[in-house]
């Protein structure tokens, strides 16, 4: 089960590595709560199933998340993938999802937490930057971080290369991360990541020139 908000670029990545072979899974349905989110049509060109659940038709977020709840059960997904889906979860949504709910982060956690991270990274002078996978816990972009990919902040850079760049490695690390999970590797116990029945200390970190780990 993939929640999107937008153009779904992840989501592509995710049915890419399914065709391909290299992720055991398949996308129940995708779930976005804007009807003009592009990322519909690549869910229905792969034929997979779609729901807008607008987050207009709904006068309160727990009204939301209940019709949100309601279809997401409907499947009995083994994993909820937030793929860009720009809505703040209600904490009881969280708490039903827990160790099952992942999110793409474009930062480094616990660095630049929110929005505007490509403009905020620049502003701040930073030369790294980069994306994080991680569960899902009530406090916004603060759960166990699982997967992170790092790339250098190159002097001439702008917002919209740094985030093009960013998105790049989110196309090389969801599917790991989501991988990992359809296998059994990962899992979220005592509110931190397991990767390998092993806890993870720190993220596993990738970079651009470095293989992606199995
Ligand atoms: C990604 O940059 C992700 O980090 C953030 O939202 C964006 C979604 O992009 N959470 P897309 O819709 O997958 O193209």
């Amino acid at each position: 089960m993939v929640l999107i908000s937008g153009h779904g670029t992840n989501l592509q990545a995710l049915l890419d590595a399914i065709e391909k072979g290299g992720l055991p899974a398949d996308i129940c349905r995708v779930i976005s709560n804007r009807p003009e989110a592009a990322g519909l049509q690549r869910a229905i060109k792969a034929g997979v199933p779609t729901a807008v659940i607008a987050h207009t038709d709904f006068p309160t977020r727990d009204a939301y998340d209940a019709a949100l709840a309601k279809t997401v059960d409907a499947c009995g997904p083994d994993l909820v993938v937030l793929a860009g889906f720009m809505r703040i979860l209600s904490n009881a949504l969280v708490e039903r999802y827990l160790g099952r709910l992942i999110n793409i982060h474009p930062s480094l956690l616990p660095e630049f937490r929110g929005l505007h991270t490509h403009r905020r990274v620049l502003n701040a002078g930073r030369h790294e930057h980069g994306c994080s996978v991680h569960f899902v816990t009530p406090e916004v972009d603060s759960g166990p971080v699982i997967v992170q990919a790092c790339i250098p902040v190159t002097p001439d850079e702008s917002e919209e290369t740094l985030a093009w760049r960013v998105q790049q490695q989110e196309h090389r690390i969801y599917p790991l991360a989501v991988r990992w999970y359809a296998q059994g590797r990962l899992r979220l116990r005592n509110r931190r990541a397991w990767l390998d029945a092993r806890p993870l200390d720190s993220p596993v970190v990738v970079t651009t020139e470095s293989p992606l780990p199995l």
